[in-house]
């Protein structure tokens, strides 16, 4: 009997699967329901002081730290729910681009889509929750421009392009949250207070996302020609000009209602400025993406070691062993 020989791009897409798969594996362990949070212990006194330590590094700044944390997890929030509904509309349009082979055809992609998806709109779920919780008002945007979002991926592009500039478009985010969720746990190594383990338990998925993001970012990105990467910076550009949008109209809302400028507060400031460094570094010379650690300096490091005290981002620098006799 004979076999006819796979492909080397048949085994490297099997490859790619099995890596999709090993990524995900332990999603259903390293995960968080909204329902296993003590919801009324994040308003007690001593939880609404830790938001002054993480804001401003000291106490005695409660309301302006209230309000700058209210802005960014209900600006996070909306941004969640457009990529769980946007990875919906991906995944149901996979079927009408036929071609798409090993990855496309397997379960493991459209697992760790549908993963992802369902995860953000949990996240976006608890975030609500919580800033309702600590401040008593409602966080939303009369026009969120949802339609507007969503509109950007309803085009006829390649499932890829879609899922890149997605993916691109959250992972500035999710780096960000990275840093701010070591900074919570510097602050309170035991976790004591509910911020940092509300982000301790949203960072299990988002660990998950983060390789996900590397994945489609690297893996994905090699296989679309030149125009169709043009295509995905245009559709990044979009969705982040309405993420800017999106910030300038939560900073106005929350500021109004509690009466405080946001921009004034110490963490505000470093978050604007890694947000910024991260998206304009994005992408190398050559127009390839790279992550967030790839993308830092010594000058970024030295801000993110005073800011959450570590020097990287996702993962840890790799020093190699020299051979004995040879300086490093
Ligand atoms: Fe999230
Ligand atoms: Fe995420």
């Amino acid at each position: 009997m004979s076999s006819t020989p796979a492909s080397d791009t048949e085994v490297h897409n099997l490859h790619l699967r099995d890596r999709l798969g090993e990524i995900m594996a332990l999603a259903h362990v390293n995960t968080f329901h909204p329902n296993a949070f003590e919801w009324p212990e994040a308003r007690t006194p001593e939880n609404l002081a830790f938001l002054s330590t993480m804001a401003y590094g000291t106490l005695g700044h409660e309301r302006g730290a209230n309000a700058y944390i209210v802005k960014e997890l209900a600006q996070l929030a909306e941004m969640e729910r457009h990529v769980s509904a946007t990875m919906a509309l991906i995944l149901s349009e996979l079927p009408r681009h036929p071609g798409l082979g090993e990855l496309s055809e397997g379960h493991e992609l459209h697992h760790a889509v549908s993963c992802f998806a369902a995860e953000e709109l949990q996240h976006s779920n608890t975030f609500f929750r919580y800033v309702r919780e600590i401040s008593g008002i409602e966080p939303q945007l009369t026009d969120n421009h949802f339609a507007e979002r969503l509109a950007l991926f309803q085009g006829d592009d390649h499932p890829w392009i879609k899922l890149i500039a997605l993916c691109l478009s959250a992972y500035v985010g999710e780096s960000v949250m990275t840093v701010f969720e070591r900074r919570a746990n510097q602050l309170d190594p035991e976790r004591r207070y509910f911020l940092t383990q509300l982000l301790h338990l949203h960072g299990l998925d988002e660990a998950r996302h983060i390789k996900v993001d590397h994945f489609v970012m690297k893996e994905l990105y090699a296989q679309l020609n030149d125009e169709q990467r043009q295509r995905m910076r245009q559709i990044l550009a979009g969705i982040d000009d309405y993420n800017r949008i999106l910030a300038t109209e939560f900073t106005a809302l929350i500021g109004d209602l509690a009466g405080v400028d946001i921009s004034q507060v110490p963490a505000h400031h470093v978050q604007m400025t890694i947000t910024q460094r991260f998206r304009e570094r994005l992408f190398d010379n050559h127009g390839n993406p790279r992550t967030a650690d790839e993308l830092l300096d010594a000058e970024l490091q030295q801000l993110l070691n005073g800011f959450s005290g570590e020097g990287h981002v996702h993962a840890k620098p790799y020093v190699a062993l020299a051979p004995p006799g040879v300086d490093n």
